[in-house]
This record gives structure tokens, sequence and C-alpha cells, in this order.
């Protein structure tokens, strides 16, 4: 599963390049660190759509105008819900259209479906993924709005009518670059708490160093020494635990979290443990 991510996240890398490509109206240029024969298949499939036009050395991208608009079509089980965001993102990063359509189908219609594949996957594999399988969201996802679900096997005029309707209102309706939705702020949130983490990480562990340095000073015994570091050690540890979690045992604070608030009520608490040792050495 995870060179699977990996060759997923590559392929990725892939249609970025492609897009700048298309974007500039330019090259095509491969990404630095690529797997070589998966590139080739890569262009090999542009080609194939007369997507790209090159020569042996180089790829020139295909013209696309507003009467001949680009539409990809990503073709995957993309089950998680996580895998679409990964793509909803660069539509966003290049300001494209984005859209999902999603085919319902019955695990039943599906079952059978595949035993009539010349290569069929074991049943198994397809109870696994209906269970794994997320389907769009919109109500929750704002970044999902723009999907279509159509019941399988249906197969009409009319589902047909509305998945053009869908590939038109996306492409009108660029992924704006910045958008302000729910969705970017739980990931502005978690990057930001990642920071603070970091941030008080180091502060705290330099504070612990600077104070096992004056305990060494005070020649205070070496078994003590050890028991010193581990406690305060410890003493760090639940205040991370309490920024990361917010389970409040040490820090009391309201939206933002403020290092230097951390750090007072931390050198509180560990003024309190340094007494302990300093005073029985006394
Ligand atoms: C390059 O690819 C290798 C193997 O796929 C990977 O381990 C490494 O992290 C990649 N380096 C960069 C800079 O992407
Ligand atoms: C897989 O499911 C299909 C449809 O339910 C069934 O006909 C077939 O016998 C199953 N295959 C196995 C190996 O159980
Ligand atoms: C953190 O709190 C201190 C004192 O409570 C204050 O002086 C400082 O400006 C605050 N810093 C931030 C970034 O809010």
């Amino acid at each position: 599963p995870s060179q699977w991510k990996m060759l997923r996240q590559e392929l990725l890398k892939y249609l970025e390049c492609f897009l700048m490509a298309v974007i500039s109206g330019g090259h095509i240029s491969a990404p630095p660190n690529r797997t070589e024969a998966m590139w080739e298949d890569f262009l090999t499939c542009l080609r194939k759509q007369d997507l790209i036009l090159s020569t042996a050395l180089e790829a020139q991208v295909a013209k696309t105008d507003a009467s001949r608009p680009l539409v990809l079509v990503l073709d995957d089980n993309f089950y998680y819900q996580s895998m679409r965001y990964e793509v909803y993102q660069l539509a966003r990063k290049y300001s494209l259209g984005f859209c999902q359509l999603f085919l319902d189908c019955p695990l039943e219609t599906c079952l059978q479906r595949n035993s009539q594949r010349p290569q069929a996957l074991p049943n198994e594999t397809i109870y696994l993924m209906e269970r794994r399988l997320e389907k769009p969201n919109p109500e929750k996802n704002a970044w999902e709005h723009n999907s279509l679900i159509i019941q399988s096997p249906a197969c009409s005029l009319e589902a047909s009518l509305e998945v053009t309707d869908l590939l038109l209102t996306s492409l009108d309706n660029p992924v704006k670059y910045v958008e302000d939705n729910m969705e970017q702020k739980e990931t502005d949130r978690i990057i930001c708490s990642t920071n603070i983490l970091h941030k008080a990480d180091q502060t705290l562990r330099r504070t612990v160093s600077e104070t096992m340095k004056e305990a060494k000073d005070e020649q205070i015994l070496p078994s003590d020494l050890k028991r010193l570091a581990e406690e305060l050690n410890k003493l760090k540890a639940e205040f991370l635990e309490d920024i990361r979690q917010g389970n409040k045992k040490y820090l009391c604070f309201q939206q933002t979290i403020n290092i230097s608030d951390v750090l007072s009520s931390f050198c509180n608490e560990k003024d309190n443990i340094v007494q302990k040792y300093f005073s029985k050495q006394q």
C-alpha cells in the first residue's frame, strides 16, 4: 500500500508538469526525481491522445482554446476523500475547474460485472472497496460541491446531459486560489498547531537543558541529576501533550496558544521540581 501511495503521488507530480506546460503553452519538462519507465508511459499516454506533439527529444503541448477546452478525466477509484482532495488542491493551485463524477453502483452489480472481466479481481477486493469508499459529500465538504452522483447501471440521455452540465459548470467556475472554506481553515489550523508545537518543543528543550547545567554547577549528586532530568523531560512531554490534545492538565488557554505563556507556566512547574533537589543539596 505504501508503494502504491508513492506511485500515486508521483503520477500527480507528472500531471502537474503537464498542467504547467499547458498553462505556459510550452514544452513539457520532466520532473527531476522520476521513475524513468513510468514517465515514458505517461508521455506515451499523452501522445496517444494527441495532447503532446513530440519529436524524439522534446514534447510540445498541443494547443487548446475556448472552443476546444481541455478536460482531463482521472479515472480511478479515489476511494478516500483525501485522495480526491489532492487533485482538488492541484486545481486550486492553477485556478482550474474541478468536478467529481461518482458512479454509484449496487455491490451485487459490481460483483457480477467483475466476474465477467477477463481478469477478474477476487470478490474480497470488491467487498473491501465497498467498505472503504467515501462517497462525495458536498454538504460536509465545500470543495466537493461540484459532484454528480449517477446511479449505475442507468445510462440514459438524461445522465449524459447532466455530465455535460457538470463539465461546463466547472469549466466556467475554476477553483479560486484563495478560497475561504472550512477545509482550508482546518488545514491551516493543523499547520499552525504543528508550528506552535515545534516552537514550544524547542523552547522547553532549551529551558530543560539550561536547568540541567545549573544543577550540575550546584554539585548535585549524579543519581539525583539523572532523576531530575527524567522529571523535567516528563514535564516537558506533558506540556507538549497539552498543546497537542488540549488536555489542559497544566495549560489553560483559549483560542490561541501563546508561547511565552506556555513557557512561564512551564517554569513555575519546573521550579517546584528543582526546589526539591536544590534544598536537599543544602
Ligand atoms: C526521490 O525519489 C526517491 C525514491 O522514489 C525518494 O526516496 C526521494 O525522497 C525522492 N526525493 C525527492 C527530493 O523527492
Ligand atoms: C463472486 O461473486 C459473484 C457474484 O455474486 C459470484 O457469482 C461468484 O461466484 C463469486 N466468486 C467467488 C469465487 O466466490
Ligand atoms: C503573549 O503574552 C505576553 C504576556 O502575557 C504578551 O506580552 C505577548 O504580546 C503575547 N504574545 C502574543 C504573540 O500574543
